[in-house]
């Protein structure tokens, strides 16, 4: 049995002990992956940040919350996986110093952040022949972007969404993504649901093992 590990999910950067610091990442899209990984016959682990959404069935769950706890737990993870999909939205930054108490009103604040570890260009590096999917959110040039990253965080493959003010591609949406493998092939996906996509994925990564 071929073993799948997949992200999904926000992070959250605590600030003090009852704020943080995320964004609006839902896990659907990840939680879909996972389920349809399980569903193709792969062992699976989801790594998962803080969502509302149930356990897959027949996946094994591991429930983090920052980016540096996702990181850990991926490493410890990464070992005996074939296939990595890495749909979290991991935060790019975290606060630097934790504030121990609530921080209190009186005028402005200012928040130090500092850059969290790019997990899935570390997976790159030690992919040997791993299988590695990545996704993109981009605001700017879709496919250039895209393919950057692919090469950048030496990946098989790359989904690309974008984002713009206006157009919501967070949770239970249509959604249009660009989907580029490693050999230059691309698939363009208009108004389709998360789960067609997701076996989209599923069935192309079976195709590199
Ligand atoms: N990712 C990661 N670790 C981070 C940030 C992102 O592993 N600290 C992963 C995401 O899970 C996703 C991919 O990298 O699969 C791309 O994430 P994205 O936010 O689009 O890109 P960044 O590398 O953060 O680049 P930028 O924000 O500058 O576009």
């Amino acid at each position: 049995m071929k073993t799948m590990l997949v992200t999904a999910g926000p992070t959250r950067e605590r600030v003090d002990p009852v704020r943080f610091i995320s964004n609006y990442s839902t896990g659907v899209f990840g939680y879909e992956i996972a389920r349809q990984a399980r569903r193709a016959g792969f062992k699976v682990t989801l790594v998962s940040g803080p969502t509302a959404l149930e356990d897959p069935e027949g996946v094994k769950v591991v429930r983090v919350v920052s980016a540096l706890e996702m990181r850990r737990a991926v490493l410890k993870e990464f070992g005996p996986c074939d296939a990595v999909v890495m749909a979290a939205a991991v935060g790019d930054w975290r606060v630097r110093s934790l504030s121990k108490n609530k921080i209190k009103r009186g005028g402005s604040v200012t928040l130090e952040l500092a850059e969290n570890p790019d997990i899935l260009a570390e997976l790159g590096r030690k992919k040997g022949k791993r299988v590695l999917v990545g996704f993109a959110l981009e605001s700017g040039s879709l496919e250039g972007n895209a393919r950057r990253k692919l090469l950048r965080k030496n990946l098989d493959m790359i989904v690309a969404n974008r984002v713009s003010p206006g157009r919501d591609v967070f949770g239970e949406v249509r959604t249009d993504v660009l989907v580029i493998d490693r050999s230059g092939g691309k698939k363009v996906f208009r108004g389709r649901t998360k789960r067609e996509i997701a076996k989209f994925i599923i069935d192309k990564v079976r195709t590199y093992l």
